[in-house]
Formats: structure tokens, C-alpha cells, sequence
């Protein structure tokens, strides 16, 4: 089995099949690096570009070292160094990228809908790694892929994310993606930050806390925005920690075996308490390293299909 386009810029248009096709591809790749194949050659020959125009940690670094490891050539635009500065626009920069034997730009943008701007005219594969408030596949790929290598499963699972849902792009991937893979979404925060009609997208949805918690198979904070949020859709940080902040006591209201996940960067004492971070069913890190091993799949998938036009 193949995927079906070229690029991959949401789970919205993504099939269940494909999904498990991504999934199934990381595993084998996770257990290559667990024999420490840190330089394969599934991607020799090929130049990988990350355009950012955001910043990035954990997105950017592990979509460098999954491409490095299976032997691509990996650059990084600079966006704030480079002649976006001077004004040249995001079709200009494709074209340019493009007419240096590209074959897979790697896009983060704030404005949603620029990945697939970019993929109309640009020949090679275009990887949404966050646009907007819209889609971070990626991000909901690896997460699905902790949730899954945890519980053996997807189907059935209560998953429920918590906090800045109307900003969240992780949010939306995820819910598209946790849904057709079968499993029971339940979305809980501020009502300020709750989308509209959220329900029609095949979830539940609550400002209780507690109601969320109750017999969760995974619990997934979401970064609050601190520089976008205070003042306008909360009122205060402290606020938002006492009402929706999750913390030991809260977590024993979830199965005993809850697995406790967080996109990064998180806000210590603001979605997550310090020691719920740090506690043993935290798999935080755990996601970032699933990270490199998802997105070292998905390159190989969409270079392969590429190699069969
Ligand atoms: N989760 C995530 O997208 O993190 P970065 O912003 O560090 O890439």
C-alpha cells in the first residue's frame, strides 16, 4: 500500500488505512534506531528543505535528524535571515526552492492553508509541520503512535485533550486522526476556548475538568498561549491553572494506567503541575523521541511514492 498524494498536509484528508500505513512504517523505523541505524539509505539522492516560518524545536530538529539518518540531504531556510525579509513571497521562495532539485519541502507557516498553497505549485512532496490554527499532522501522527505502541490499540480508547482547543492546530489533527482510527475524543477547556459547533467534528465536549479526567485512557494538555491569551480569552494564568490545571489529585480521577501527554513546549504550572511533567505515567518524552521515528516513516513513504510517477 502507498499514500495517495504527494504530500501530507492534514489527517483531515488522510484515510484510516494510510494512517495505520504511517503508524505501521514507524514502528519498523523505531526499531532500526533501536539498533542505533543512524545512517540507512532509503533516502540517499534526495535534498530535503525546512521552511519555518515559525519557530520550532522539537518539529524542526526531528524532521533534520529522521532525514539525516536515512542518508537525504537536509538544509534549513532561516526564514528570519533569509530574502523573506526582503518581501519575497512564499510562492517566489517555492520556486526557488524548487529550482534547486528539491524533493521535499518541509513547511511551518502561521497563516493556515500556506502547505497547500505551496503543494499546488511545487512538484515535490510538501509536509504541513503546523499552519495556522488549522492542521500539525505530524504532531497528532507521533502522538497517536505513543498512544497505540502504549495500549496496543487505538479503537475504544478515551482520550481526552485539555485547554487552548480553539488555537490548536495539535487539537484538530489529533481529533481528525484519533477519531477515524476509532477511538473516543473528549475536549475540555475555557469556554472561551472552545470553538463553535466543535461537536460536529464527532466529539465531546466539556468545561468540567473533572467530567473530562473520569476514567481517561490518555490525557493530553495543550499549550496555553501566554502571549496571545491573557487578558482577552482568560483572565488570568493563575485562574486558568485552578480551573482546568492538571495536577496528582486530578489525575487519580483517570485509569490507573493514564498516560499523560503534552505536545511541548509546556508551561509548568500552568496546563500540567511540575510533578504530573515529570510523573512516572508522563510520556512527554517520550513523544518527542516517537517523533523521529514517525516522521522518518513518513518521508520514506512520500519519497517512495514519488519514485514510482
Ligand atoms: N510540538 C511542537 O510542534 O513543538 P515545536 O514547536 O517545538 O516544534
Amino acid at each position: 500500500m502507498k499514500l495517495r498524494s504527494k504530500d501530507l498536509l492534514g489527517l483531515y484528508d488522510t484515510t484510516a488505512e494510510e494512517i495505520k500505513l504511517i503508524l505501521d512504517s514507524a514502528s519498523t523505523m523505531k526499531q532500526l534506531l533501536a539498533q542505533n541505524a543512524k545512517k540507512m539509505p532509503h533516502l540517499q539522492g534526495k535534498s530535503i528543505v525546512a521552511l519555518f516560518y515559525e519557530d520550532s524545536t522539537r518539529t524542526r530538529l526531528s524532521f533534520e535528524l529522521a532525514a539525516k539518518f536515512l542518508g537525504a540531504t537536509f538544509s534549513n531556510l532561516g526564514v528570519s535571515s533569509s530574502s523573506v525579509k526582503k518581501g519575497e513571497t512564499l510562492l517566489d521562495t517555492g520556486k526557488t526552492i524548487a529550482a534547486m532539485e528539491t524533493d521535499v519541502i518541509i513547511i511551518r507557516h502561521p497563516l493556515g492553508g500556506a502547505p497547500k498553497f505551496l503543494a499546488d505549485n511545487f512538484p515535490g512532496s510538501v509536509i504541513n509541520a503546523g499552519d495556522g490554527m488549522h492542521e500539525h499532522p505530524t504532531q497528532a501522527l507521533l502522538d497517536m503512535f505513543t498512544m497505540r505502541e502504549r495500549f496496543g490499540r487505538l479503537e475504544d480508547l478515551k482520550v481526552s485533550i485539555i485547554g487552548d482547543i480553539y488555537h490548536s492546530r495539535v487539537a484538530r489533527s489529533n481529533v481528525w486522526g484519533l477519531t477515524k482510527m476509532g477511538a473516543h475524543v473528549t475536549l475540555c477547556g475555557p469556554q472561551t476556548l472552545m470553538p463553535a459547533a466543535i461537536e460536529q467534528m464527532g466529539v465531546n465536549v466539556t468545561c468540567n475538568l473533572e467530567h473530562a479526567l473520569r476514567d481517561a485512557d490518555v490525557v493530553m494538555g495543550l499549550r496555553i498561549q501566554r502571549e496571545m491569551l491573557q487578558g482577552v480569552f482568560l483572565s488570568t494564568l493563575r485562574e486558568y491553572h485552578r480551573y482546568f490545571g492538571i495536577h496528582e489529585d486530578s489525575i487519580r480521577l483517570c485509569k490507573k494506567d493514564v498516560l499523560i501527554m503534552h505536545p511541548g513546549p509546556v508551561n509548568r504550572g500552568v496546563e500540567l503541575s511540575s510533578a504530573v511533567v515529570d510523573a512516572d505515567n508522563s510520556v512527554i518524552n517520550e513523544q518527542v523521541t516517537n517523533g523521529v521515528a514517525v516522521r522518518m516513516a513518513l518521508l520514506y513513504l512520500l519519497t517512495r511514492k514519488d519514485d514510482k510517477r
